[in-house]
């Protein structure tokens, strides 16, 4: 195992002692918060936890209930106690950028939705100024064109996700442009420019969202 994959898998599974007895918990989507869905589903085998999950994509909706855990749909809860997710890059003010695995519309409402976040992330994922990751912008396939043209416009180099010889679609069936932006030295000021643009869904800069993120700290430790 390669040290990148070796640190998910750390904190991955580390993250999974955070969820308790009752609670409702979010569950949000790549490969390092696999690891914590594996050791929740150890986890329920041998422990009584009474615990209620809710999936931010299809792709953990279906690795979740392999392993037995009860999910529910996220209308069906009337809050989420914690949400567990992955990041592609975040700052020292903990603000991140999502969507890397395209999910980022289903996991920005999840952690919306809850009472408090974690991410979880390799050593790599922590930067001083976000933007080297190119910024993930969910956009309607109608008229995604001129949706394009207008963040191209704004210098922000979109770039359509492709999924082989065809725009690759999220779980909404949207497409996603991948932006090339460079520092973002205002996140919050781009985000209300992205989100206020005709065509736009959602983009993944996650702002003053997070309390707390899980990052590999020396060998086989974890802070
Ligand atoms: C999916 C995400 C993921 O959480 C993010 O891409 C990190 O993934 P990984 O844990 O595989 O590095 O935002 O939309």
């Amino acid at each position: 195992m390669d040290r990148k994959s070796y640190e998910k898998q750390l904190v991955g599974e580390r993250a999974a002692d955070y969820i308790r007895d009752g609670m409702i918990v979010g569950l949000g989507t790549g490969s390092t918060i696999a690891f914590t869905i594996k050791k929740l589903g150890e986890r329920l085998k041998r422990e009584t936890l009474n615990i209620t999950c809710v999936s931010t994509s299809n792709q953990t909706s279906e690795l979740a209930k392999s392993l037995g855990i009860p999910m529910k749909e996220l209308n069906e809860v009337s809050h989420i106690d914690l949400t567990i997710d992955g990041v592609d890059e975040f700052d020292p003010q903990l603000n991140g950028i999502k969507g890397g695995g395209g999910a980022l519309l289903f996991e920005k409402i999840v952690a919306k939705a809850s009472k408090s976040n974690i991410w979880v992330a390799d050593g790599s994922k922590e930067v001083d100024i976000l933007g080297a990751f190119p910024l993930p912008v969910e956009v309607l396939p109608f008229g995604s064109q001129h949706t394009a043209r207008a963040i191209r416009e704004k210098g922000l180099d979109p770039k359509l996700r492709m999924d082989g010889e065809n725009p690759y679609r999220t779980d909404s069936r949207n497409f996603i442009l991948d932006c090339h932006i460079g520092k973002i030295t205002e996140p919050e000021r781009l985000s209300q420019w992205l989100n206020a643009l005709p065509g736009v869904i959602e983009n993944g800069l996650f702002i003053n969202i997070v309390g707390k993120v899980l990052i590999p700290e020396g060998d086989n430790d974890v802070k």
